[in-house]
């Protein structure tokens, strides 16, 4: 379906890809507005992308002598930026609006797909990193530079990925969104859309000293393709990490880092009023030193004694979370179990019981089983600890399983 797509243009040489961009995406019947920056225009002129675009083309906010960026903005149904220069990066986390692009972006609720491309020293260079981060956090689509020559000459991480690799990510963000318009086929498509998901993944990290901590082995890659798999779905998804490779964490969803067990019972906590469905698929630590040194323990060398850690217990974030006055509509549980299969689904059975989730996933780990990145079997249990389903296969696959189950109990709530 035809959609309106703003394509802003930044002040690169790689600008010269994206009349690739503009051309193909009118062809295939899109209608397209393309907003430069004023330093992109010595790079490629207005008169090009009116030609391509069929459009006025303008770089200040007032040059169409009244509120052009709300306009175009109002219009928006994706934004796509290519190339985001180093500069642009900064001043669209910074929330600047000195030129028309800046403004639409800011005026706009639209998806926003950002293309960075730079020499690679500006692309790592930790500021650049800290903007990209901060726009994933925000929702924005921030593509990944492809590697190869650049043009200083340079070879490395930096250029702009080809006009077809643009099109796709703008085209697929716009598909993914909740207020994509596609009529009766919404629900179909994307059972979850505008249903928002507060997901917790990884391992907490509980501090011993500045650089001790007690730890496990939870990846987040459960709790990444939970969010990989609701996001598809339309879902709004925040994902409250702990110690999760950002790497895993998929494009447009809100990402909100929480090392410890205390930083994620309070992230947690404050989301938990806007939040339909809570999804705990973090391992957070039961119990965590009483007392974290401020200087790294030292071995006494006249002795050979090691210190004796004394431990307490963490709140239970999820067991809270069912008993909040803001408990949210579903509330879903893991537990990581050793054992038989009878002695696994017999804790998990009271451990449901006990934590008041409307269901809870219990999984046999240890022996190579649940960890990282291999297959392996999820029981669902409902809230009085009956089986209700067994989902086995790869982590996508448990959360495809798992959030139809979630998207059942939102079907029964709805009627
Ligand atoms: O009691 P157990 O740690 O096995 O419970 C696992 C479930 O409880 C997971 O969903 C986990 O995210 C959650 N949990 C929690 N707060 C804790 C410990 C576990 O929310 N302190």
């Amino acid at each position: 379906m035809a959609a309106n797509v703003v394509v802003g243009v930044g002040g690169g040489i790689a600008a010269y890809k994206v009349a690739q961009v503009v051309r193909d995406l009118v062809r295939a019947g899109h209608d397209v507005t393309v907003v430069p920056t004023p330093a992109s225009l010595a790079f490629v002129g207005a008169a090009t992308w009116e030609a391509l675009s069929a459009h006025r083309v303008h770089t200040g906010v007032f040059e169409a002598g009244g509120a052009d960026h709300v306009e175009i903005a109002r219009r928006a149904e994706v934004v796509l930026i290519a190339p985001a220069t180093a500069d642009l990066l900064a001043r669209l986390r910074l929330g600047m609006a000195d030129d028309l692009l800046t403004a639409t972006v800011l005026a706009a609720s639209c998806p926003v797909v950002v293309a960075p491309a730079m020499h690679t020293a500006m692309w790592e260079n930790p500021a650049t990193r800290d903007n990209v981060l901060t726009l994933r956090q925000r929702g924005i689509t921030v593509v990944d530079p492809a590697e190869g020559a650049l043009s200083s000459g340079d070879s490395g991480v930096g250029r702009l990925p080809d006009p077809e690799h643009l099109v796709r990510a703008a085209l697929e963000t716009l598909a993914a969104h909740p207020l994509a318009r596609d009529g009766q086929d919404i629900q179909a498509q994307r059972p979850l859309a505008g249903v928002r998901i507060l997901l917790s993944a990884g391992g907490t990290r509980e501090p011993i000293d500045p650089v001790r901590y007690l730890g496990n082995r939870s990846s987040g890659r459960q709790g990444a393709a939970l969010a990989r798999v609701a996001r598809r779905r339309g879902a709004l998804v925040t994902l409250v990490a702990a110690n999760v490779d950002p790497a895993l964490v998929p494009a447009g969803v809100e990402l909100v880092q929480a090392p410890s067990a205390r930083d994620m019972e309070r992230e947690v906590s404050a989301r938990l009023a806007d939040t339909d469905v809570l999804v705990m698929a973090a391992a957070v630590a039961d119990f965590r030193p009483v007392h974290v040194s401020d200087q790294k323990i030292k071995k006494d060398p006249t002795t050979r004694q090691a210190p004796t850690l004394e431990l307490e217990r963490t709140p239970d974030i999820l067991a809270t979370a069912t008993r909040d006055a803001h408990r949210p509509h579903v509330v879903v549980g893991f537990a990581a179990e050793t054992g038989t299969e009878e002695e696994v689904l017999e804790r998990g059975r009271q451990k449901a019981l006990r934590k008041g989730a409307d269901l809870l996933a219990v999984n046999a780990v240890g022996e190579g089983r649940g960890f990282g990145d291999v297959e392996n079997t999820l029981h669902v249990l409902d809230r009085q600890g009956h089986p209700v389903v067994t989902l086995t296969g790869s982590k996508e696959t448990l959360a495809e399983g798992l959030l139809s189950q979630v998207q059942a109990l939102l079907g029964t709530m709805s009627r």
